[in-house]
């Protein structure tokens, strides 16, 4: 009965590890999917994480019953006060709902049903480019998709113009999805001074920002530093929603663990909203993993865990900053032509080096370097030993 289906093509993201997985080269290297690695090149269980799992395995008290719909409660609050700040008034005030979900993809998808099902105005505003699944998350959702300018190739920073066009003639009330930090692909964050101005803007026209925030901690190495987007728009009182993911942060990738938080103007609101969130994720999955979240939670509560964390998180930070620093020195040592200085500009896992697919598809073939098509690289997936490999394609790239 399926005989008539069409094949559908791999995803622009993880079906760049599926052709990875097939190339047999010794020196195959995959910059592809955003997953950290080792100096050695290989995926790390944070210790931190190692040893709070050691605690849940060997503690009898622990069952393996259901979750509420909503997720672990301690998990949810200790999520909202590592995004929103220990001291958030909203938190204080009981204005949050937060929803334990499926990683970053999954609160998004969670947010996106609820807002299609209850806002009354079904526009979401995308940056351009944007991390390839939102599209078709907000899609599915039954949201309407639209684009607002972010990007400037000309100058591979941030078209701050244009993003203040787009989003000053969106219709009123439309959502915004804005990346909390270390925008994935580009790598190109507004500054303090630019986040001040979007946010008197989405407030004076009455937008709602939906932050992604898939980064926290691995951006700066700094927890409360990353969340500084996010917490300006709590601090003038108005409402929100964002997505969390633990995947980059605490190494958890395949645990999915994430959260969904909506902002709202009273207790008695974000009481309703949280109602009927269960309504959106008991025919969707039921009520999420136990695992991951109950390591994560007990992270966030245990002040010498927490700590060994922030000190792991900056070591993932500062590896992915120095290869910024190598790349860059490996490609002027060889002359490659080009201004490379995005390389050491940008902000966080990702480098959206310019090249074009021609030239991936190139490095692919002759170097089995594996990158998406749009020319990103995940600087996560590098090391000092792979470091002049990688400079030997661009450069044998971009000179040919
Ligand atoms: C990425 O952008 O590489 C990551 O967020 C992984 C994913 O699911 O696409």
């Amino acid at each position: 009965v399926f005989a008539h289906l069409v094949r559908a093509p791999e995803d622009p993201i993880l079906g760049v590890t599926v052709a990875f997985n097939k190339d047999p080269s010794p020196v195959k290297l995959n910059l592809g999917v955003g997953a950290y690695r080792t100096e050695e090149g290989k995926p790390l269980v944070l210790n931190v994480v190692r040893k709070a799992q050691h605690q849940i395995v060997n503690d009898p008290s622990r069952n393996k019953e259901y979750l509420p719909i909503v997720g672990l409660a301690d998990f949810n609050k200790l999520s909202a006060k590592l995004i929103f700040g220990a001291d958030s008034p909203a938190i204080q005030e009981n204005r949050i709902t937060t929803v334990q979900c499926l990683s970053g993809t999954g609160s998004l998808r969670v947010g996106g049903e609820f807002l299609a099902k209850h806002y009354h105005q079904r526009i979401i505003y995308l940056p351009k480019p944007t991390w390839g699944n939102h599209t078709k998350v907000f899609t599915l959702a039954g949201l309407s998709v639209k684009t607002y300018r972010y990007y400037a190739p000309a100058t591979r920073g941030l078209d701050f113009q244009g993003l203040l066009e787009d989003l000053g003639s969106a219709p009123s009330g439309s959502i915004v999805l804005l990346h909390a930090c270390a925008h994935n692909p580009t790598g190109v964050d507004p500054t303090p001074e630019q986040w001040e101005q979007i946010r008197q803007l989405i407030r004076s026209k009455a937008l709602l920002p939906f932050f992604d925030s898939a980064y926290q901690g691995f951006a700066s190495g700094n927890l409360d530093a990353d969340a500084h987007s996010v917490r300006s728009f709590v601090a003038d009182g108005g409402e929100l929603l964002a997505a969390q993911s633990y995947a980059k942060n605490m190494g958890l990738y395949g645990e999915r663990v994430g959260a969904l938080s909506i902002v709202s103007k009273s207790a008695d609101v974000a009481s309703l909203v949280e109602s009927q969130l269960k309504l959106v994720i008991r025919p969707m999955y039921s009520n999420p993993p136990l695992h991951g979240a109950s390591i994560v939670a007990t992270i966030l509560k245990d002040r010498d865990l927490y700590n060994e964390w922030t000190i792991e998180l900056k070591g993932m930070a500062d590896r992915i900053i120095s290869m910024r620093q190598q790349l860059f020195d490996a490609l002027r040592s060889r002359g490659t032509p080009g201004d490379w200085s995005h390389i050491i500009k940008s902000i966080g896992m990702f480098t959206f080096t310019g090249l074009n697919p021609e030239q991936v598809s190139f490095m692919t073939k002759e170097y089995h370097i594996y990158l998406t098509s749009d020319g990103r690289i995940s600087m996560a997936g590098l090391s000092s030993k792979t470091v002049p490999h990688l400079a030997d394609a661009i450069h044998a790239a971009v000179t040919r």
